[in-house]
Parts: C-alpha cells; sequence; structure tokens
C-alpha cells in the first residue's frame, strides 16, 4: 500500500533530554582535502574524486551530518502508528539518500560498500543500489537479497565468517551466474573449501589486524582471532592464494561504532593495512583495493556531536599512505541508523517506590540493542500533549520475561500515560535486523517513506507466520 501522507512540519515537541546538532570534531588533527592522487579507476561508478579539493554533498545545507529524535515530524510518526499499529519500524529512505551522500563527498574515490548486517530490508537494499554503493554481505542470505534487490556480481562481496557449507555452496553457485562477484575468506580453511568447490574468481583475504575499535566489547572484532588470518601471515596467504584465485584484494574491520579516541585505533589498522598492501604487491601481488572495514559511529545521545566524515577520511587516507590500489571503506550503521525510528506504545505505567515503570509493546525482541551492548537510544514521547506534563525520570520496559527486557532507566520523559506513543531514535541499524521472536511474539512491521509517500515496507508477522514451521 503506497499513500500520501500530509505535508511533513516540523515539531520539536515532548522531546527527552537534550538536543543539540552542532557538528563536533573531536579529531582536528588532520587536514581535510589532503589524500592520494594516484588512485586508478576502478571497475564502476568512477566519480568525481577531485584531487585536493572536496566538493561539499549536494544541498549541504540540507543535508546535516546527523538526524535528532527530536527532527522527526510528530505529527507523520502518530498517523503512521496509527494506520499500521505499534511496535512500528519506520525507515526514511531520503535520510538514507542523505547518509550515502555525505559518504560520497568524503570519500570521493574510496569503493564504497554498504554492510547490509545493518539493515537488509529489501527498500533499503534498492535505494542504496541506486546510490552506487556496492553491497557487502555476511551471509549468503544477504547475498540473495543483494541479488535480489538488482545488485550485479561486481557489485557485492561477501566477507565469509566461518561459514556454514550451505553458504559457500550458494555463493559459488552464485558465482556461475555472476562472475565477478568477490568473496573475503578470513581462514586459510575457508580459503581451502572455495578451492574445493572449484571457485577460482575474486578473492579478498581478510586479515586480523590486531587492533580493534567499537562501541561496546562485544562489537570490537579487530583482535579477535576468530576474524581474519593473522596479520603476520597474511602476506603469504595471499601469495599462496594468488597461485588459485583471482586475488583482489586485502580486508580488515576493526569493529562498531567508532567515535572519538577511538578513532586512532581505526586509524592504526588503516596504517597497518597500507604496509600490507605495499608488501603484497611488491611480491607482486596486484590488488584492486584495500578494504578497511565499517564501523564509523552515529551520536546516539542528543548532545553527542556527529563525526567529522570529512576529517575521518582525510586520516584514512593520509594513514594509508601511498598504495598502488583503492581504497574501500563498507559501513553499515552511518548509512541507516539515524533514518529509523522505532515506534511504541505505552500498555502499562506502574508507579514504583523508586521509579515509574513504563511499559511498552515493543521489547527486546523488537529492539535488542539496550539489552545486549547497554546501548542508549534516545527517547520521545509523541503524546499530543506531552510538551504541557511534567517530566519525570521512567524506567521503559518491554512485554519480555527478562529482567534484561529494559530500553532505558530512570529517563527524564514527560509524565506517561497508557496509549501514549513513544519514538525511539536511532532504530534504522541492528534494529529490525536484530529482531527476534523469542516468548513467540511476531516481528513488528516496517514503514518506508520517501518524500510525501509512505507505504508497508514488511507487513508485521502474525502467530501463524510463527507457528507455520512446526511439523504436526
Ligand atoms: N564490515 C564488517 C566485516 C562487519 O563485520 C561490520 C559489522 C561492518 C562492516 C559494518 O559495521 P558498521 O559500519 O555498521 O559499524 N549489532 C551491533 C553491531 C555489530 C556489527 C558487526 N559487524 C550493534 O548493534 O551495535
Amino acid at each position: 500500500m503506497t499513500h500520501r501522507d500530509d505535508a511533513p512540519g516540523d515539531d520539536h515537541d515532548a522531546v527527552a533530554g537534550g538536543h543539540g546538532d552542532a557538528p563536533g570534531d573531536d579529531h582536528d588533527d588532520v587536514h581535510p582535502g589532503t589524500h592520494r592522487g594516484d588512485v586508478p579507476p576502478h571497475n564502476r561508478a568512477a566519480t568525481d574524486g577531485g584531487v585536493g579539493e572536496r566538493r561539499p554533498p549536494e544541498g549541504a545545507a540540507e543535508n546535516p551530518a546527523v538526524r535528532r529524535l527530536a527532527d522527526w515530524d510528530a505529527d507523520r510518526l502518530r498517523r503512521l502508528a496509527d494506520d499500521h499499529g505499534t511496535p512500528l519500524y519506520v525507515i526514511d529512505l531520503d535520510r538514507v539518500r542523505q547518509n550515502a551522500a555525505r559518504l560520497e563527498a568524503a570519500f570521493p574515490d574510496a569503493d564504497r560498500r554498504y554492510a547490509v548486517k545493518a539493515h537488509s530490508g529489501n527498500a533499503v537494499l534498492e535505494t542504496i543500489r541506486e546510490t552506487e554503493l556496492d553491497a557487502e554481505c555476511a551471509s549468503a542470505g544477504e547475498v540473495k537479497r543483494a541479488l535480489d534487490a538488482g545488485f550485479s556480481g561486481a557489485e557485492i562481496q561477501y566477507t565469509a565468517v566461518n561459514p556454514p557449507s550451505e553458504d559457500l555452496d550458494f555463493v559459488v553457485d552464485a558465482w556461475q551466474e555472476e562472475p565477478e562477484i568477490t568473496i573475503t575468506a578470513g581462514a586459510e580453511d575457508t580459503v581451502d573449501r572455495l578451492r574445493e568447490r572449484g571457485y577460482d574468481g575474486r578473492l579478498c583475504i581478510r586479515v586480523n589486524p590486531g587492533v580493534g575499535a567499537g562501541h561496546h566489547e562485544k562489537v570490537r572484532v579487530g583482535a579477535d582471532a576468530k576474524f581474519g588470518v593473522p596479520y603476520d601471515r597474511a602476506e603469504e596467504i595471499v601469495a599462496d592464494a594468488a597461485d588459485d584465485f583471482e586475488v583482489v584484494g586485502i580486508h580488515a574491520h576493526a569493529g562498531s561504532g567508532i567515535s572519538g579516541d577511538d578513532l586512532q585505533n581505526h586509524r592504526e589498522l588503516v596504517r597497518r593495512m597500507g604496509d600490507l598492501a605495499r608488501a603484497v604487491i611488491a611480491d607482486g601481488t596486484e590488488i584492486e583495493f584495500v578494504d578497511v572495514g565499517g564501523g564509523f559511529g552515529v551520536p546516539y545521545r542528543e548532545d553527542e556531536p556527529p563525526l567529522d566524515l570529512d576529517a575521518v577520511a582525510a586520516a584514512t587516507r593520509e594513514a594509508l599512505g601511498e598504495v598502488d590500489a583503492q581504497l574501500a571503506v563498507e559501513p553499515g550503521r552511518y548509512l541507516v541508523a539515524d533514518a529509523g525510528v522505532l515506534l511504541t506504545r505505552i500498555n502499562t505505567v506502574k508507579n514504583a517506590p523508586e521509579t515509574t515503570l513504563v511499559g511498552v509493546d515493543a521489547g527486546m525482541t523488537t529492539l535488542l540493542r539496550p539489552a545486549m551492548y547497554d546501548a542508549y537510544h534516545a527517547l520521545r514521547s509523541l503524546a499530543p500533549d506531552a510538551p504541557d506534563r511534567t517530566v519525570e525520570p521512567a524506567t521503559v520496559t518491554g512485554p519480555i520475561c527478562e529482567s534484561s527486557d529494559v530500553f532505558c532507566e530512570d529517563r527524564p520523559l514527560p509524565a506517561p500515560a497508557r496509549d501514549d506513543l513513544l519514538a525511539i531514535g536511532n532504530a534504522g541499524a541492528y534494529g529490525y535486523e536484530m529482531a527476534s521472536t523469542y516468548n513467540t511474539r511476531p516481528r513488528p512491521a516496517e514503514v518506508a517513506l520517501s518524500g510525501d509517500d509512505s507505504r508497508l515496507a514488511r507487513r508485521r508477522e502474525t502467530l501463524s507466520d510463527l507457528t507455520a514451521l512446526e511439523a504436526r
């Protein structure tokens, strides 16, 4: 169903917590504009990456570095919740386009790939494809989604992490049809299994850079032996693989949600990858790209400044140094996080002695990040009269029988009442994607916005969907 909403208005009512969007710069020791001028053209969508000059993104004024929860149109969100019910994910494809435009402006001459795992919904993937980013896929399922959304093999990188046989079989089959697909292997064992399947196509070797970064211990993967071949053996493994495959690149990923001081670690990763690339090339393996992963952080707190992506890009190029190969980046969160909100309705208000407990219809099965990483997500009451209510601390919990099913504790919120609508910010990345059906709870619906249009992008799961797999 597609229908037209009323013209979006901009009301900033009822925001819980502060709101400031002055772009901050926590890494100003970098010089935007200094980057390599020797970048060979790559196989697709060469952008206009001028040397030493960066054109401002089109309509820079209308494309701020962050969209805050307060910037969403409350009337429109209320209408969507009325039309589609709650819990409801809303993804604004225009904001995805804006995020892609800023990424392009910061990294005009790099290979830009979208980490599909952040949000693999078809509406997002089709939008991403239109912005000419490639797709970085973590599983056969994500490769299938990318193909379904119209990405060609040349636009798909499959990053195999301890791949089940079914995944390798699927991707090798896809390669028969799409010979330009690239497979990234993070273990010699995986390389052997590709050989066994007769694969001799484009191969990238994932390296464990020995340095991690990210918003939480659980997402700092750069130094985790699970990911990538050991750094000090990488040169030899690349040379060995080059006998049987078309080795096209090397890859490393530090972790997810990188900002502030952590950027130093990312830079160190890039420096190490630059050294490795030079060694590999000196050994006679011509690679196309050096992929330094994703991980660009976005502000989750209302007063947190956004990354200065231009400065990050300049520092990245500087750390990489002169390399006869293309820089590649593969962010996920940066493209979709602030393009999404989760709408949820209050069903229970309980005044306990220590706090007000607010029960909502979304839970850790809908948005897992707070339970899994203690992640902070901004919260906004969309009750029309919220600005007139007194603000009081509230603990917001879901309907799941787990004490970790808590979105926030003692968060200042306009006095909550049953049936109030709440919006949860930055839900576009790793939101629906990590939803589960625990407690036999159906996953929510998702609505995609584009201009004034809205359409149901994924219908709400039903109880029959959930029981359909049972053998009886
Ligand atoms: N490339 C690789 C190989 C990755 O493993 C990841 C994320 C990315 C790129 C994209 O990272 P991003 O730009 O989105 O930070 N569920 C966690 C995040 C886990 C990310 C795993 N890998 C969260 O909700 O914070």
